[in-house]
């Protein structure tokens, strides 16, 4: 992962001419009938006498979300090219352009920008935190395994200062969007690197170094001591691949810790479905099925690098489903770390076993509140699609990480756990089975299964990433293509607020 050299930079029309920018990067949004500037560009238009929407309307821009139109400066500016990015209609109330038209547009420009050595952008004028999370993000791309990489990302980026606000206050909000926006990386770069190279024991390494890195407890259970403390679950799915399975635990303890966070994240480093094996096409893209245990991974790392005032814990269930004469079996009976019995009937609903043995394992460390976050159902993508996550547990906790989940622009929607699912699990022979048997309501059928590994009492919330996690179609905004980092920005912002509120 390359994070252009991020600065900030006056915003008066005299600073902003004089930019050794090559590019500088203003805002447009779709207005009546024509194009207007957004707030932060009157410096450029100012060099532009006042003429800039009109040449823009002239050149044919409209202002819509991700337009892109450049032109030249023609020496109105010491940098050649103006680029002029579309934020699209006002959405925010009040007219006013939200965070998220922001970050879309900042990361659109940044796509088109790859290549260039030094860029000013205009955009963080109106919202400096997204525009630097939407440019960091929207410059990445992952060449780690092509020989001819081509364009790097834009080197150096100059964000004007916001009107409000002190230089000591923007540099902190400069340095936490950034960070944030290098955690998202950090489960991009995870997410897209290929099952042959990361599997559990190589993920498991790689969570060493950057608990090593910054500070963080570190402890990693094998398959002999997973089999020693009975984590059956892991164990079962784990079990077909010569790559035996693994459980990472990281933990931070801030000063003065206000609450303790429990975070678990699913990681199937490659999900073909074992004996109940899945159909061929699209199969690749179960690489992404370790996305939950990346997002948890950056986050606990996130917490530190930010020194939130709490202890965050996370767990990383880690193994590969692969079908082989060692691979557990539709009909086997797993016993789970706490005692409970699961009957497997479906070798492909393994995401559920894995979380249940790390979900049992987080709870004994006590915490105030469990996230877990999975690819876990197709299901999830028939209900919500590619960009809404879907967000159960326990009644509040459910509803607000849901809010703070669409806040960050990462989307994500209240869902139900139906107390007649239940007694779909019912197994002849064991306490639970992992399946229904049936089709319906899949997303929340493995809500309803998870539920049943949760401490009474304890605030949950489980998010279910099928679709957000990974993006299989052309980039947009600032999302590329192969993994996107969801949920680490809901997850940093859950944790931010019960830094604050409890
Ligand atoms: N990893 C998959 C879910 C998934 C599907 C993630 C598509 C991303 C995109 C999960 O392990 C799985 O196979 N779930 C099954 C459950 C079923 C057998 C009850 C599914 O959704 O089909
Ligand atoms: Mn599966
Ligand atoms: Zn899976």
């Amino acid at each position: 992962m390359t994070v252009p050299k991020f600065a900030l930079s006056e915003n008066s029309p005299a600073a902003v001419s004089k930019n050794r920018a090559d590019v500088v990067v203003i805002g447009t949004l779709q207005g009546e009938d024509q194009v207007t500037l957004a707030p932060g560009a009157d410096a450029v238009d100012a060099a532009f006498d006042g003429k800039l929407a009109a040449v823009l309307g002239t050149l044919g821009a409209s202002g819509k979300a991700e337009e892109v139109v450049k032109l030249p400066a023609l020496g109105k500016l010491t940098a050649d090219v103006v680029l002029a990015v579309g934020l699209g209609k006002a959405d925010g109330s009040a007219g006013t352009v939200t965070a998220e038209q922001v970050r879309r547009a900042s990361g659109a420009a940044a796509r088109a920008l790859s290549g260039t050595d030094r860029v000013l952008s205009t955009l963080s004028a109106v919202d400096l935190q997204a525009s630097v999370e939407g440019t960091a993000l929207g410059a990445y791309s992952f060449t780690e395994y092509k020989s001819a990489p081509g364009d790097g990302p834009v080197s150096k980026v100059d964000f004007v200062s916001p009107a409000e606000g002190t230089v000591r206050e923007h540099r902190a909000t400069l340095k936490a969007a950034t960070s944030i926006a290098e955690a998202v990386l950090t489960a991009r770069d995870l997410i897209n690197t290929p099952p042959n190279d990361l599997f559990p024991a190589s993920f498991a390494e790689r969570a060493r170094k950057l608990a090593e890195a910054n500070g963080l407890d570190f402890e990693v259970l094998d398959e002999k001591a997973l089999k020693r403390k009975g984590y059956g679950g892991i164990l079962g799915v784990g079990g077909g691949s010569a790559r035996q399975p693994r459980l990472v635990r990281l933990a931070y303890r801030g000063t003065k810790p206000v609450k303790k966070v429990a975070l678990v994240g699913k990681g199937i480093t490659f999900d073909s479905g074992g004996i109940s094996i899945k159909p061929a096409a699209n199969m690749d893209q179960m690489t992404s099925d370790m996305s939950g245990a990346a997002g948890v991974l950056a986050s606990v790392v996130l917490a530190a690098k930010l020194k939130y005032p709490l202890e965050v814990i996370a767990y990383l269930p880690l193994a590969e489903n692969l079908p082989s004469a060692t691979a557990y079996r539709p009909g086997d009976v797993l016993s789970m770390y706490g005692g409970k019995t699961v009957e497997v009937l479906n070798t492909d609903a393994e995401g559920r076993l894995v979380l249940a043995d790390a979900m049992v394992r987080a709870a004994e460390d006590g915490p105030d509140y469990l996230i877990e976050t999975s690819t876990l159902t197709g299901a999830q993508v028939v209900a919500l699609g590619n960009r809404t996550a879907g967000v159960m547990g326990s009644d509040e906790f459910r509803d607000r990480v849901a809010e703070i989940a669409r806040a960050t622009g990462e989307g994500g929607w209240a869902m139900p756990l139906p107390e007649e699912l239940r007694a779909d699990l019912d197994s002849r022979v064991a306490d639970l089975a992992n399946v229904t048997g049936h089709r319906w309501g899949g997303m929340l059928a493995a809500g309803v299964f998870l539920r049943e590994f949760v401490a009474d009492g304890l605030a949950w919330a489980h998010i279910d990433i099928a679709g957000p996690s990974y993006n299989a179609g052309g980039p947009w905004g600032y999302t590329a293509k192969g993994g996107t980092g969801v949920p680490v920005r809901t997850i940093a912002a859950v944790l931010a607020d019960i830094a604050e509120k409890g």
